[in-house]
């Protein structure tokens, strides 16, 4: 009787710490009288970059005096804005939010500012609104460029097959990711180094530097994952069975993040005149950091989200205290500038996975197989 009656009041603990039980809800952190002061939405439980987040945010929500709550949207829209409405029910002050959908999330950030909630766009900008009071960030940007730096540093002479891939086009960081990894591959697509093998869209734009939004949602709109990993495969399974063997041998990939990245390596690696592929990545998720230690995916960009939750939590204190919040610069979601807090990102290959991961603390070794 009294091991069940434990067992009762065990699970009652653990019911309430995760926010009553329900699958798509987590952690609540230390709050009192049911109000909630800082309500967190991420997009989805399904991929680890998020679950990376979340414990990050875990770990700095552990040491505030302040009560917050993550909700997860699980790829939906309409999860999201019910999972916003939940939060302002509760009375946040201030809303953490990384967008399922860039445009779709504006009417649930214009419903919390009506509330007199703050808002914060985390990682994902959301656009077209101007509810938006800050965004914290990584620098989407480089990270597309560190990806076409790397492709660039290990091509030489002309004639080398490429295939792009990007995110979602219903994800403004997307667009980013392009535009980085255009700005450093379009010289060497333009001067021969790189045949682009399954876009015409980039193709038929490629001697132009700069694109525009238009022109780049129409080559996403081609090589779109949609950040799904069978989306992923499929597509590169489609673009090298119409591909000769002429189109393969020793390929470089553009893979907008290690999720997809995998996806698609797995694919090259299964094709027989594929000799050799070099794959970008990004998220340093565990799986791919061992893809990355076995050869599997060439590298991955680093983005320490212990950086960003910490930053993301950090402005919402400073909110809730009447303080400035820190910013480093701004970024136009169409409709307004948006005061920006940006983080730099590393790049991870096999030569430094040790110092940038495990000896950051950021991972434990003993997470991996055949670390040096
Ligand atoms: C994030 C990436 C992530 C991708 C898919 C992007 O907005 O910046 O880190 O891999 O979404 O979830």
């Amino acid at each position: 009787m009294k091991k069940f009656l434990a067992l009762v009041l065990c699970l009652t603990m653990v019911l309430t710490m995760v926010g009553c039980g329900s699958k798509d809800t987590a952690t609540s952190g230390g709050s009192k009288s049911g109000k909630v002061d800082v309500g967190i939405v991420l997009p989805t439980k399904d991929e680890p970059r998020w679950i990376q987040d979340q414990e990050r945010f875990e770990s700095v929500i552990s040491s505030t005096d302040y009560s917050v709550e993550v909700l997860f949207s699980q790829g939906s829209s309409a999860n999201e804005k019910t999972n916003v409405e939940t939060l302002i029910a509760k009375g946040i002050k201030v809303l953490i939010i990384c967008a399922q959908d860039a445009a779709a999330a504006a009417s649930s950030v214009e419903a919390a500012k009506a509330a007199g909630v703050t808002v914060i766009s985390y990682d994902r900008l959301i656009t077209d609104t101007d509810a938006l009071d800050y965004y914290v960030t990584f620098d989407s940007i480089s990270v597309g460029e560190a990806m076409g730096k790397y492709l660039v540093d290990n091509a030489t002479g002309t004639g080398n097959p490429l295939y792009l891939y990007a995110g979602a086009a219903t994800d403004n960081n997307a667009f980013l990711f392009f535009e980085g990894a255009w700005n450093i591959l379009q010289p060497k697509i333009a001067d021969g180094t790189f045949v682009i093998k399954n876009s015409s869209e980039a193709v038929a734009v490629q001697d132009q530097a700069k694109l525009t939004r238009d022109q780049l949602s129409a080559i996403i709109g081609q090589v779109t994952t949609n950040w799904d990993f069978n989306e992923a495969k499929s597509k590169a399974e489609a673009h090298l069975t119409s591909a000769t063997a002429a189109d393969k041998g020793k390929t470089y990939i553009l893979a907008p993040n290690d999720g997809t990245a995998r996806s698609i390596a797995d694919v090259f690696a299964a094709d027989a005149d594929v000799s050799e592929y070099f794959i970008t990545g990004q998220d340093s998720e565990k799986a791919s950091v061992q893809y990355v230690i076995d050869g599997k995916q060439s590298m991955t960009v680093f983005k320490d989200t212990r950086t960003l939750a910490a930053d993301a939590m950090n402005m919402a204190i400073s909110v809730i205290e009447g303080k400035t919040a820190t910013t480093d610069t701004t970024y136009n979601n169409g409709v307004e500038d948006v005061a920006a807090k940006q983080t730099p990102v590393v790049v991870v290959t096999k030569d430094n996975v040790k110092s940038a991961l495990i000896d950051s603390g950021y991972y434990a070794a003993s997470d991996f197989t055949g670390l040096e």
